[in-house]
């Protein structure tokens, strides 16, 4: 497990900032080429390294009952990820072992995967159960001929996979649990921005920006450049409190509950997050189209409520919307307004200093990573 403050200890630390108008810092400033956000070369070795790192692809909870599949691109693969038949779930290549049609789309509950062209069929552990018209194919081994599998793992609410690597749960000890089958996964969201997956990314590592990118939306909740910043691993966790959070003064330290009063985002390496928010909570994953687009896919679960008040779908959709409204439209847009102003060289590196500890640990990472 990572060594993460508990909720008492990052309060008395965001008091102390707010106290001593300080906040989280790190040791050095990060300057990253901006040819980074750019070149075809850098964005492939990306997806490269996205292939043969163990990534979060959905919560456990989207995968609620034997037969749930969800099939999407995990960096440009078709993939299906699918609970079988045992309760166990399995991730494989979303390609036909007959001529390459994608088997399943979207998401569902299936009892097999029918590929749509000529209708092979394929059981929920990947085995090709069946051939119309078997003749035609006289040597063809049905058992050589399954949906490929890649590794897949259910670990603290999270599905991961990795596309070229075994999965273990030694390969995720550092990571902490997330959801808890209490929690209802309610929707997936999906939207596309002309930007980089790195610059989006980056938007969520720091509270910096509150006060300007976000006066009139976040601002008036949220403190400005009040975080607190933990790294472990490669990931990291930021806390970007609510001003409401000033109501647990009177509140004994060891009693102090952080629920509601704080965002918590976890930046889990290299692609995904997960924002705990008040009343709902989203795993997002940035899906990386070409080094200028990304996709968002974005699920989102309620949050397990405290005092044994369950959190009802609607409270959480309303909460969803209230994020999207206060600052998460502003920072995509951020994001997109630095993608264009790239091409002009006006700047050949972006720089990331001390308040943004965050996303100098994430370059330093994926520099790390990429050099292996
Ligand atoms: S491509 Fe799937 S059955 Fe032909
Ligand atoms: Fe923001």
């Amino acid at each position: 497990m990572a060594a993460l403050l508990n909720d008492s200890d990052i309060v008395e630390r965001i008091f102390s900032h707010i106290d001593n108008k300080t906040t989280d810092l790190g040791d050095k400033v990060w300057r990253e080429p901006v040819s980074n956000y750019l070149s075809e070369d850098r964005f492939n070795a990306e997806l490269e390294l996205l292939k043969r790192t163990p990534v979060p692809f959905c919560p456990t909870v989207a995968l609620p009952e034997n037969g749930s599949y969800i099939a999407r691109k995990a960096a440009g693969t078709p993939l299906v990820v699918v609970r079988g038949d045992d309760g166990v779930v399995r991730a494989f290549i979303n390609s036909c072992r007959h001529r390459g049609m994608q088997v399943a789309n979207d998401s569902g509950c299936a009892r097999a995967f029918v590929c749509p062209y000529h209708a092979w069929t394929y059981g929920l552990d990947g085995h090709l159960k069946h051939i119309p018209g078997k003749d035609g194919f006289p040597d063809l081994d049905p058992k050589e001929h399954g949906l490929v599998e890649v590794s897949a793992l259910e670990q603290g609410g999270l599905v991961y996979v990795n596309q070229k690597g075994p999965i273990n749960s030694q390969a995720l000890e550092n990571i902490p649990d997330f959801f808890t089958s209490e929690q209802q996964y309610f929707k997936q969201v999906g939207f596309t921005d002309e930007a980089n997956w790195k610059l989006l990314a980056e938007t969520s590592m720091e509270g910096y920006h509150i006060k300007s990118l976000h006066k009139k939306s976040f601002y008036p909740y949220g403190l400005d450049n009040v975080t607190v910043v933990e790294t472990f691993g490669p990931n990291s966790r930021i806390t970007f409190p609510f001003r409401r959070i000033d109501k647990l003064r009177d509140i004994k330290s060891d009693e102090r509950r952080i629920d509601g009063l704080v965002t918590t985002v976890y930046q889990l390496f290299p692609n995904a997050q997960v924002s705990i928010l008040s009343k709902h909570s989203s795993l997002v994953i940035l899906e990386p189209i070409s080094a200028t687009r990304t996709q968002h896919v974005v699920y989102q679960v309620t949050n397990k409520g405290s005092g044994g008040v369950k959190i009802s779908v609607e409270q959480a959709e309303r909460d969803a919307s209230f994020v999207k409204d206060s600052g998460l439209d502003e920072d995509r847009a951020a994001a997109c307004a630095i993608q264009e102003s790239l091409p002009s060289e006006a700047n050949s590196h972006l720089t990331f200093g001390r308040f943004e500890k965050a996303i100098v640990h994430f370059h330093q990472s994926l520099t790390e990573q990429l050099a292996l």
